[in-house]
C-alpha cells in the first residue's frame, strides 16, 4: 500500500501548529543588554583588569558597587525584586551559604563550573561558587621559633605560645570561619576550648589586619601568627619597605599537614535571586573559572587558583605544595553563628 501523503505530513503539521501557538503564549526572552552589575566585597584594583578582559571578549561592562558582605547582604535584602545587583561577590564561602539561605541567590545549572570547579568549593545546590582559594596559614619569627615547632593550629592553643600569639580580632569573618572550620573538624566543645586557650595565649589584644600581625611579628611583639597567605604574597612585594622587612623576617607553616590539611576560604559568587541579567552573570563566573582568569589570580593578588595546575605564581612555588581541607566550604556556613558565639565569649 502506498503511504497516504496526507497522513505523513498531518502530524508534521500538527507540531508545526503547536510550536507556533506556544511561541504566542510564552513571552519572547530578550536577549540581555550587555550590563553586568556586582555586589562586591572584593578589594584589589586587579580585578578591574578581568573585567576589561570580560569585556573584551563578550561586550558586556561590569559595573560594581563595593562594600562589606553583611552590608551588601543587608542591602540586598532590603531591595527585594528592585535590586540592580545581579551577582554577589565575596571573599568568604559562610557568608555566601548565608546569602542562600536567606533566599537572595538563584542556582545556575552550568556544566563548565562544574567541571572547573572542585566539589568542596562550590555549593552542592549551585547557588555560590569559589573562583579562587586562600589558606590561612601561620608564620612564625625565624630568629624566635624553630621550624617544626608550630605544625596545627590546635598548636596555638598549647601554653608554651602564652604570650606569643598574634591575630586579629574575631570580628573578623576570617577567623570566624577557621573557628567554624574546627567546629566542624573537632567539634564545639574542643573548639571552644580552642578559642580560650588562644585567647590566652595572645601577645597583645588584637589589633588590625592579617598584615599588621606579621608587622608585629618583626616588631618584636609577638613570635606566631595567623595571616591569609595572599597577604604574604602582597607583603613580598609591597612599596613598604617595612612590609618587605617584614615577611622576610617570617617562615610560613600550611598548618595540620600531618591530617586534615590547612583552612582555606575563597573567593566567590552567586547570582542573586532577582538578577535583569542572569545570563551575563553565569558568562562571567564561567569566565572567571576559565583557565585566562585562574592564571591572572596568582600573578596580581596571590590567590590560588581553584584548579592548582594553572598556579602560575613564582612565589608559591617558593612556598611550596600544602594539602587543603576537603571539608565542603558550605559547612562554614552552618557552623558560622556558633563560631562567632564562642569568639565573643572568648572576649577577642
Ligand atoms: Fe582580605
Amino acid at each position: 500500500m502506498r503511504p497516504n501523503l496526507n497522513n505523513c505530513l498531518r502530524p508534521l503539521a500538527r507540531l508545526a501548529l503547536f510550536i507556533s501557538a506556544l511561541c504566542a503564549v510564552l513571552p519572547a526572552r530578550a536577549a540581555e543588554e550587555p550590563v553586568l552589575n556586582l555586589y562586591s566585597h572584593r578589594h584589589y584594583e586587579s580585578d578591574d583588569q578581568l573585567f576589561e578582559a570580560f569585556k573584551k571578549k563578550t561586550g558586556i561592562t561590569v559595573n560594581v558597587t563595593q562594600a562589606t558582605a553583611d552590608q551588601l547582604i543587608s542591602r540586598l535584602r532590603g531591595e527585594g525584586k528592585d535590586t540592580a545587583a545581579d551577582l554577589l561577590v565575596t571573599v568568604d564561602a559562610g557568608r555566601l551559604a548565608n546569602a542562600s539561605s536567606l533566599d537572595l541567590l538563584q542556582p545556575v545549572d552550568s556544566p563548565v563550573l562544574k567541571e572547573k570547579i572542585p566539589a568542596h568549593l562550590r555549593d552542592p545546590g549551585n547557588f555560590w561558587f569559589g573562583f579562587t582559594v586562600r589558606a590561612r596559614v601561620i608564620v612564625y619569627a625565624k630568629d624566635r621559633v624553630k621550624p617544626g615547632e608550630i605544625k596545627t593550629y590546635e598548636d596555638l592553643a598549647d601554653p608554651k605560645w602564652r604570650g606569643r600569639v598574634l591575630i586579629r580580632s574575631g570580628e573578623s569573618v576570617y577567623n570566624q570561619s577557621l573557628v567554624a572550620s574546627l567546629i566542624a573538624n573537632d567539634g564545639k566543645a574542643k573548639a571552644a576550648a580552642w578559642v580560650e586557650a588562644v585567647g590566652a595565649n595572645l601577645a597583645r589584644k588584637p589589633l588590625g589586619g592579617d598584615r599588621e600581625q606579621v608587622s608585629a611579628i618583626s616588631r618584636q611583639l609577638g613570635d606566631v601568627a595567623v595571616v591569609n597567605s595572599y597577604y604574604l604574597g602582597q607583603m613580598s612585594v609591597s612599596k613598604d619597605p617595612a612590609e618587605r622587612e617584614a615577611y622576610s623576617k617570617v617562615s610560613i607553616v600550611f598548618p595540620n599537614q600531618e591530617n586534615r590539611g590547612s583552612h582555606i576560604n575563597i573567593s566567590g559568587a552567586g547570582i542573586t535571586k532577582y538578577a535583569k541579567h542572569p545570563e551575563n552573570a553565569r558568562k562571567f563566573l564561567e569566565f572567571l573559572a576559565g583557565d585566562e582568569a585562574q592564571k591572572v589570580f596568582p600573578v596580581e593578588t596571590f590567590e590560588y587558583p581553584v584548579n592548582l595546575s594553572l598556579d602560575t605564581s613564582e612565589l608559591h612555588k617558593t612556598w611550596g605544595p600544602f594539602k587543603a581541607d576537603p571539608l565542603n566550604l558550605g559547612e562554614l556556613g552552618k557552623n558560622h553563628k556558633a563560631a562567632v558565639l564562642l569568639l565573643e565569649e572568648g572576649g577577642w
